[in-house]
């Protein structure tokens, strides 16, 4: 299989950006294998800063084919904390807007629209995978990636929609412009676009720079999405901070002139503050991204020399942008335990750490495990008192480098 930057998608690319990270050679963050691959595809995992948009995006582009495909390993069901987090919004928006047809771009496998009725719903998802899932579940979904003439084509099929839903998937789209004039299309006039993705103020804050990925080509600040929005003919009105996926931006939208009315200007002020429109930021940000390398690599080899046994909770594609960048393997980490069973058996993409499951991996001679899934901290530590209470230690790299118990 060919390899390198060579094979890299570049229809698109967008204009001035201003390169202010190199994370290096990264493999498809989810691309578990069942066995070690020399030949893995690979590019080069770069950040960059917009300063016309404010947008921070990856400075290459994956082709998407090679990330959302027939065998997406990633379930948004995987954990209770975000199976309620579907149910509450889903809950949310049939109160708020009792809307008559709920368009959801995304819609893996139907965590979010499995609380609706099916005839009020209609799904886009690439991954076949995925979209057998919720065909079976009496959705109708299409397997198509999200554009505006995929939006044109189900207005003429479904009408308009008067909420159109995205969580965790307009940040993967390259053409922005094109997505959300699509939206726009697609939404009727008193209609509302609700999505979230990962936020950019906490992914600084956090020095979170495992939020990027191939899939990730965008990290929203509200400044960058303001700006974008605006120039398709939606605006923003309402803004709602997240605490999943380690810090996540609910945006609310309308049409241009629509009359729901919110204030985001707080919210604009203080991503001002947090210097979210300087690339100085985003250059200091880069040096916080190096220490904390340094950090990890030393306390896993600190508690390596002693003998003691680190594995990886977690392989979340997060950990892939981890593990490649600091160049941590099985010298390192012995294993990753994962609950998704389309994980278990294999490797890790790039370093090739093994996956098992938490009965076989997560036993009682494990001393030290990583918090790959740092983003569910919470529902981990309650779960696993019991590792915590016999001496068993967590660690982290947000927001720096350290042990939790
Ligand atoms: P994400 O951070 O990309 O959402 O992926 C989370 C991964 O972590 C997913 O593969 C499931 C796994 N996981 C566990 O193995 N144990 C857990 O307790 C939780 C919450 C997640």
């Amino acid at each position: 299989m060919a390899s390198l930057t060579k094979t890299l998608y570049k229809e698109g690319q967008s204009g001035p950006m201003i390169e202010f990270l190199d994370l290096g050679m990264q493999p498809i963050a989810n691309n578990f294998a069942d066995t070690a691959d020399k030949d893995e595809y690979k590019y080069n995992l770069s950040v960059g800063f917009d300063p016309d948009t404010c947008l921070v995006s990856l400075m290459n582009k994956v082709d998407p084919k090679k990330m959302f495909n027939d065998s997406y390993e990633y379930r948004s069901s995987m954990s209770n904390t975000m199976q309620q987090h579907f149910e509450n919004i889903a809950v949310r928006i049939s109160v708020l807007f009792n809307p008559r047809k709920v368009l959801e771009i995304g819609s893996n496998d139907g965590v979010f629209i499995k609380h609706f009725n099916p005839q009020d719903v209609v799904a886009i998802e690439p991954c076949g995978n995925m979209v057998d899932v919720t065909t079976k579940m009496g959705f109708t979904t299409y397997k198509n990636f999200w554009s505006k003439d995929v939006a044109n084509k189900l207005k003429n099929v479904h009408g308009e929609f008067d909420v159109v839903y995205a969580a965790n998937c307009m940040c993967h789209i390259h053409d922005l412009s094109d997505a959300f004039s699509g939206v726009a299309d697609a939404l009727s006039d008193d209609g509302v676009f609700i999505f979230e993705d990962p936020s950019l103020a906490s992914t600084v804050e956090n020095v979170a720079y495992d939020q990027f990925y191939d899939e990730h080509q965008h990290i929203f600040s509200v400044t960058a999405l303001y700006n974008l929005l605006l120039k398709e003919g939606l605006e923003i009105y309402g803004v709602e901070k997240l605490s999943v996926h380690g810090g996540s931006n609910r945006i609310f939208c309308q049409k241009i002139g629509g009359n729901r009315s919110g204030n985001i200007i707080p919210t604009l002020i203080e991503e001002s503050k947090q210097g979210l429109a300087k690339l100085s930021t985003y250059k200091d940000f880069a040096e916080s991204v190096i220490q904390s390398k340094d950090d990890l690599l030393t306390i896993l080899k600190a508690y390596k020399d002693i003998g003691h046994k680190v594995i990886c909770y977690g392989a979340t594609s997060k950990t892939t942008t981890i593990f490649n960048y600091c160049g941590i393997g099985t010298d390192l980490i012995e294993y990753i335990t994962d609950t998704t069973p389309n994980k278990q058996g294999k490797v890790s993409p790039g370093m090739h750490i093994p996956i098992v499951s938490p009965e076989e991996g997560f036993t009682d001679d494990v001393d030290i495990a990583f918090l790959g899934a740092w983003n569910f901290q919470k529902e981990i530590m309650a779960k696993e008192q019991a590792f915590l209470e016999r001496g068993g230690s967590f660690i982290t790299h947000v927001p720096y480098t350290r042990v939790v118990k």
